[in-house]
């Protein structure tokens, strides 16, 4: 039998609580203001258009869904990237998030020529661990969190990436919404690190798991990724359509690379295959559909830019007032983080015997090391909280 997972055990507990004002600061998935699960009118209106349409349900090619992967670069890189331009980047459709983290891994695994050895960001997300070192890639960390301010630690980050090997080490870079800490770089630290990666050859493999849901602005969100291709690093890229369009059962990602050009991107794209096809064969049609029919019709991205928009906002509202109600209350301790962290998790900073004081005194459930979910908090239970 393998090890419990820790959030399962908060869960249980959960459920079992009587306590009428419990609140899940635990769940995983965006909720409405009312706790809901919330599907998005505008994928509701693309499940609609393609059930109009009668269509097939044959195979996918290996690489995915082609308008769909054409639309999923276009909306990471920018319409007018240069690199687009001139065709010299793949990209091709995989499984959620992990799974395209999973293909990344292993491309590199298999071709990267210089090491196995990945730095991840301390601390990481957990299963991007487990990802890379099942792809047979060696771990590595550097510094990127400062737990006296609950923010980046720009010179520990900037001190460890120096001493990565030259020319020989991958690293994993978050575009937006770091997880777990959910801090980021600003524009002009971006800046630094990408003429460190640059300056030291390192290989920038880029994570982007929350465009447009992080802060509401997809260009904000993927200006990282914008400018490191700008500079001249070809980066390899992992996209999720989970959290911004709520596709979470859906499982649809997609993976590109950046190439030196565009008969490198062939080249690329025949490898990705041959590593792809014994793993799942092809990836799975309709979550594909559905995101491509939103990002290719004009109105229904619009839409649901709007959308994703407003659930960026309610998350954000709901920091806001946090903070402000905790000064109302009386608390001189200084809560900014909450504030300045982005996404819908939040490394709210408590240790884990303040964690069971809220749980145990007052019904309100996250996990040990203070990690929580702003998704379970509503205009209804925040004055609670
Ligand atoms: C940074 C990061 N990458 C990847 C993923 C996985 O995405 P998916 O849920 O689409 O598999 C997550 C999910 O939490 C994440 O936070």
């Amino acid at each position: 039998m393998g090890p419990h997972d820790p959030i399962l055990g908060v869960m249980e507990a959960f459920k079992r609580d009587t306590n009428s004002k419990k609140m899940n600061l635990g769940v995983g998935a965006y909720r409405d203001d009312n706790g809901k699960p919330y599907v998005l009118p505008s994928v509701r209106k693309a499940e609609a258009q393609i059930a109009g349409k009668n269509m097939d349900k044959e195979y996918l090619p290996i690489a995915g869904l082609a308008e769909f992967c054409k639309a999923s670069a276009e909306l990471a890189l920018g319409e007018n990237n240069k690199a687009l331009k001139s065709n010299r980047y793949v990209t091709t459709q995989t499984i959620s998030g992990t799974g395209v983290l999973r293909a990344g891994a292993s491309f590199l695994q298999r071709f990267f020529k210089f090491s196995r050895d990945v730095y991840l960001p301390k601390p990481s997300w957990g299963n991007h661990t487990p990802i890379f070192r099942d792809a047979g890639m060696q771990l590595n960390g550097y510094r990127c969190y400062n737990p006296k301010t609950c923010g980046f630690d720009f010179t520990g980050a900037l001190e460890d990436i120096s001493e990565i090997p030259e020319m020989q080490s991958v690293i994993l870079l978050h575009a937006c919404a770091h997880n777990p800490t959910r801090v980021d770089l600003h524009p002009e630290q971006w800046k630094e690190v990408a003429s460190l990666v640059k300056q030291r050859e390192l290989f920038a493999f880029f994570d982007i798991a929350y465009e447009s849901f992080a802060s509401g602005d997809g260009n904000k969100d993927a200006w990282a990724v914008r400018h490191f291709i700008d500079q001249g690093i070809n980066v390899p890229l992992c996209q999720s359509y989970t959290k911004n369009m709520g596709l979470y059962g859906e499982c649809v990602g997609a993976f590109t690379m950046v190439c030196k050009d565009a008969d490198e991107a062939k080249r690329v794209e025949s490898q990705l295959k041959i590593l792809i096809h014994p793993m799942y064969s092809n990836p799975s049609l309709n979550g594909a559909r559905i995101a491509a029919m939103i990002l290719n019709s004009p109105d229904l991205r619009s839409h649901w830019l709007q959308e994703v928009k407003g659930m960026a906002d309610r998350i954000i509202g709901m920091r806001t007032q946090l903070v402000s109600n905790l000064k109302k209350e009386g608390s001189s301790h200084n809560w900014q983080h909450i504030t300045d962290q982005i996404g819908v998790f939040c490394f709210i900073g408590l240790k884990p015997e303040q964690v069971e004081w809220l749980t145990k005194g007052f019904s309100i459930y996250m996990t040990k090391d203070g990690h929580i979910s702003i998704a379970g908090v509503t205009s209804g239970n925040i004055g609670y909280l």
